[in-house]
């Protein structure tokens, strides 16, 4: 009985798993195992034998019964201490940021054109969106009869019934950012404004809002060649290519005398647009030399100074760049879209002085 209760209790307690123990069990309590047998023969024993046998069997039973029971409780323990050694997650790891949308892409436009121009000496100069009438037009040599406040497509404010004076405007371009600055900064001057202009017009070129960046530059004996060649080193910075034609074409603007529109050779081919080679033109701005009654609007005197602005379309070069056909896709917010178009530079731009920082 002891060999019986040594062999088994030492089998139990060396038990790898729960198969093993299980084995164990059928051999001691099974119907065919030593114990059951042993119980079996209980009925052949003298009554006296078999009643102390009998009780030792039954201590002995629950005994191995008891080491079973409490070894398979230890061994899932165990096995749960290796998973939860295998298998551990560290819930205070900080997660792993994702990042949440990008520059919009004129915004990166607006910095890069900003940097360049910075490197030829311009500052920014701002302006606000509701203008009055004086600044949109009168200053810039646009009476009130005159047919270029119709082709302005301009969007009116409310002015308070009974006020008669002209009603505010939201600005149609940046030219009357030429007036404030030259106000208040006097001769010479050299300045860009990037920002944001209203027209009621809507086609696949046209948003009732786009962008504009004016440049303007007075000083003593600034000429239209100045402007050729700022608007050239512009144009080769910002298309990052190592030449550019630019088509001056005679032109009309109330605000400028001579007037020049101006256009980039550029190619579409396969859908493909490609700036600095090929047939094609594109317009992307007007320019001039500031009329004298702009700079004598403005405070300046026109006897003593002179120079050039020019007014380009942001939303037109960010296309030309970027090769994106359709304006309208801007104000969709569709990043997919954008980046079919190759918009690769979604990230922040990484411009030396620029905007970004
Ligand atoms: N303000 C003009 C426009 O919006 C552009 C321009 C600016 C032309 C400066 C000449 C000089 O069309």
């Amino acid at each position: 009985m002891d060999a019986l209760k040594g062999k088994y209790l030492e089998g139990i307690a060396g038990a790898a798993d729960e198969a093993a123990l299980e084995d164990l069990r059928l051999a001691a309590l099974g119907k065919k195992g030593e114990i059951s047998l042993k119980m079996r023969e209980l009925g052949g024993m003298d009554p006296v034998l078999r009643q102390s046998t009998g009780a030792a069997l039954n201590v002995l039973k629950d005994e191995i019964d008891a080491a079973l029971r409490a070894k398979k409780a230890a061994l899932g323990d165990a096995a749960l201490d290796e998973r939860l050694r295998s298998e551990w997650l560290d819930v205070t790891l900080p997660g792993r940021p994702r990042r949440q949308g990008t520059i919009h892409p004129v915004s990166q436009v607006m910095a890069e054109l900003t940097a360049i121009f910075a490197d030829m000496g311009f500052a920014v100069a701002e302006g606000p969106q509701v203008e009055s009438d004086w600044y949109n037009f009168d200053a810039l040599n646009i009476p009130p009869e005159h047919p270029a406040r119709q082709e302005h497509d301009t969007f009116f404010m409310n002015r308070a019934e009974g006020d008669s004076r002209p009603p505010h405007v939201l600005r149609t371009h940046t030219s009357p950012v030429q007036i404030r600055a030259m106000t208040e900064q006097g001769a010479p001057i050299r300045v860009i404004a990037p920002g944001r202009v209203y027209r009621m017009d809507m086609d696949q070129t046209h948003t009732p809002m786009f962008h504009q960046v004016e440049g303007l530059a007075i000083d003593r004996d600034i000429s239209m060649a100045n402007l050729k060649w700022v608007l050239e080193e512009f144009c080769r910075a910002f298309f990052e290519v190592p030449s550019v034609e630019l088509r001056f074409r005679a032109s009309h603007f109330p605000f400028t005398e001579p007037s020049a529109e101006v256009d980039i050779r550029c190619s579409w081919e396969g859908g493909q647009l490609k700036i600095g080679e090929g047939d094609g033109w594109l317009e992307i701005l007007g320019s001039g030399m500031v009329h004298p009654k702009v700079l004598a609007a403005a405070g300046v005197d026109p006897t003593e100074w002179q120079g050039f602005a020019f007014g380009m379309g942001i939303d037109r070069i960010a296309m030309l760049k970027y090769g994106i056909p359709d304006l309208r896709a801007f104000f969709e917010s569709d990043l997919r879209w954008l980046r079919h178009y190759g918009f690769a530079a979604l990230d922040m731009p990484d411009l030396a002085g620029g905007l970004s920082r």
